[in-house]
C-alpha cells in the first residue's frame, strides 16, 4: 500500500495534514477495494445520467468513461497503486481517474456524495454475491436430491433426544435437510428483492440541487426503484443485517448437518463413510480419519452469528443520517459472504459423495423398540383405546428390556400375554419395513413418499 502524502480530495478547509496514524486508522481501502467494479459501474451510470440531464458535457462524459475503463484495467491487472492516504475505494478511483483524464475527472462527483456512493456500491456488490450464494445452495440441494434418491429405501433410526425413536428412511432424513436449504434460498431472494433499491441521488443526506434523473441511473444499474427518502437512503443498512441474518441461519443449518455427519461417521455410529478427500489425518495417530470439513463448517457458524450481532450493534443508536460508524459494516458483511460461499461449496461437493452403511443403520434402527408406536397403532386399529394400547405396549417393552429382545423378536405367544387381540399379522407392523411403509402421507417417511417428495422438490426448485 502506498503511503505517500498528498493533497486530500477534501483538503480545502484543512490547515495541517492528517496525523499519519489517524490516516491509517480511518482508511477503509484495504477492505473496500473489493467493490472496485461496482464503484466504477456506479460512476459510469452517474456520468451518463449527468450528461443526459445536461449537467455534464458529452465530451467530458466520453473522457470519463474511457478513463474509468483504464482504471478498471489497471486494477484487474494489478497495476493500480492503492493508497491509504486516498482513504477508500471511492477516492482512490476518483483520484486516479483525475490523474488520467484531468478536469473531467473532477466533474464526476457532481450531485453525488461518498455517502450515497458507498450505499450504492454495497447493494450492487451484495446483489451479485447473493446470486452466487443462491447458485451454491441450489447445487447443494441437487446433491441432496441425488443422494436422497439413492437412499429412498434405506432404513435408519429416527431420533428424538438423540435416542432411537422410530425408524425412518435415510432419504427422508436427507429431504429434511433439503427443506432447510430451500427456506434459506427463499430468504436470500426476499432480501435481494428488498435491497434492490438505489440510494444514488440522496447525495450526502439531503438530496441535491442538480436536476438528476434518478430513475435513469437506476435503470442503467438494474435497480427496481430508487430510495424514497435521502436520509434513509444514505444511512439504511437493513439489507446488510437481513443478509447476515439469513446467513446466520444458513450456517446454523449447515452446523446441524455437520454435527450429524460428525456423529454418523464416528466408529460408534458408523452410519456413513465420508470420502477421504473431505477428511484429514492426525500427525500423531496414524489410524485417524477426521471429519474436518463438517467440523470446520460447524465452527465457522460462530463467526457468522457474531457478524450478525456486530451489524445490529453497529446500527443500534446511530442518529440519522450517515456516520463514519457505517464504514464498519463492510468487514462483517464480506466475511459472511466468504464464509457462506466456502462452506456451501464444501457441502455441495461433499454431500453427493456420502456413502451410507446400510447394515449398521438397519441394526441401529432395530434397537430401542423403535416400532413400539406401530404396535400401539395396531392395537388401536383393532379397537383398543390409544391410552390402553400405550399401557399394553409399555408392558411389552419392559418385558423386552428384561429379556433382551426387540418387539419383532418376540413370539406371538409372548406378545399375546399383553393383549389377546394380537394376532399373527402383528409382524407386518413390527418390522422396520412395515413401519416406514405405513407412513405414506405427504411429509411421511415411506420410500414411495420420499420419491414423490423428491419429484415435488425438483418442481419447486424450478419455480
Ligand atoms: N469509506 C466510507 C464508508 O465506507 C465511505 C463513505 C465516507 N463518507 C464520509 N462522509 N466520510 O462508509
Amino acid at each position: 500500500m502506498n503511503k505517500k502524502t498528498e493533497q486530500k480530495l477534501w483538503g480545502g478547509r484543512f490547515s495541517e495534514p492528517t496525523d499519519a496514524f489517524v490516516e491509517a486508522f480511518t482508511a477503509s481501502v484495504e477492505f473496500d477495494q473489493r467493490m472496485f467494479r461496482q464503484d466504477i459501474q456506479g460512476s459510469r451510470a452517474h456520468a451518463q445520467m449527468l450528461t443526459r440531464v445536461g449537467v455534464l458535457s458529452q465530451a467530458d462524459c466520453d473522457v470519463i468513461l474511457k478513463g474509468l475503463d483504464q482504471v478498471e484495467k489497471e486494477i484487474e491487472n494489478g497495476l493500480f497503486e492503492w493508497s491509504v492516504s486516498r482513504e477508500d475505494v471511492h477516492m482512490n478511483i476518483e483520484a486516479r481517474l483525475t490523474e488520467i483524464v484531468g478536469d473531467a475527472g473532477k466533474r464526476l462527483h457532481t450531485g453525488r456524495s461518498r455517502n450515497d456512493q458507498v450505499a450504492t456500491d454495497i447493494r450492487l456488490y451484495l446483489r451479485e454475491q447473493i446470486a452466487f450464494i443462491i447458485a451454491e445452495i441450489r447445487r447443494l440441494q441437487e446433491g441432496m436430491l441425488e443422494l436422497a434418491e439413492k437412499e429412498a429405501d434405506t432404513i435408519m433410526p429416527g431420533f428424538t433426544h438423540l435416542q432411537v425413536a422410530q425408524p425412518v428412511t435415510f432419504g427422508h432424513h436427507l429431504m429434511a435437510w433439503f427443506e432447510m436449504m430451500h427456506r434459506d434460498a427463499g430468504r436470500l431472494q426476499d432480501c435481494a428483492a428488498r435491497m434492490n433499491v438505489m440510494p444514488l441521488g440522496s447525495a450526502a443526506l439531503a438530496g441535491t440541487s442538480y436536476p438528476l434523473d434518478r430513475h435513469y441511473t437506476a435503470e442503467l444499474l438494474g435497480f427496481n426503484d430508487v430510495c424514497r427518502n435521502s436520509l434513509d437512503g444514505v444511512s439504511d443498512r437493513d439489507f446488510a443485517i437481513e443478509f447476515c441474518a439469513a446467513g446466520a441461519l444458513i450456517m446454523t443449518h449447515l452446523s446441524r448437518f455437520s454435527e450429524e455427519l460428525v456423529l454418523w461417521s464416528s466408529a460408534q455410529f458408523a452410519f456413513i463413510h465420508l470420502p477421504d478427500r473431505f477428511c484429514t489425518g492426525s500427525s500423531i495417530m496414524p489410524q485417524k480419519k477426521n471429519p474436518d470439513v463438517p467440523e470446520l463448517v460447524r465452527g465457522k457458524t460462530g463467526r457468522v452469528n457474531g457478524h450478525l450481532v456486530s451489524l445490529l450493534t453497529l446500527m443500534k443508536s446511530q442518529p440519522l443520517a450517515y456516520n463514519k460508524d457505517n464504514q464498519e459494516d463492510k468487514e462483517p458483511l464480506f466475511d459472511t459472504i466468504d464464509t457462506l460461499r466456502g462452506s456451501l461449496r464444501a457441502f455441495a461437493d461433499m454431500v453427493p459423495a456420502i456413502q451410507s452403511r446400510k447394515e449398521n443403520m438397519y441394526k441401529a434402527a432395530k434397537q430401542g423398540f423403535s416400532t413400539a408406536t406401530d404396535l400401539a397403532d395396531y392395537l388401536v386399529v383393532k379397537g383398543l383405546p390409544f391410552r390402553d394400547a400405550h399401557e399394553v405396549v409399555g408392558k411389552a417393552v419392559a418385558y423386552g428390556v428384561e429379556q433382551g429382545k426387540d418387539l419383532s423378536e418376540m413370539s406371538l405367544e409372548e406378545l399375546q400375554q399383553f393383549s389377546e387381540i394380537i394376532t399373527e399379522d402383528v409382524f407386518d407392523v413390527l418390522t422396520l419395513e412395515g413401519s416406514v411403509a405405513a407412513r405414506k402421507h405427504i411429509g411421511g417417511t415411506a420410500p414411495d413418499q420420499v420419491r414423490q417428495a423428491i419429484a415435488d422438490a425438483r418442481q419447486r426448485m424450478s419455480e
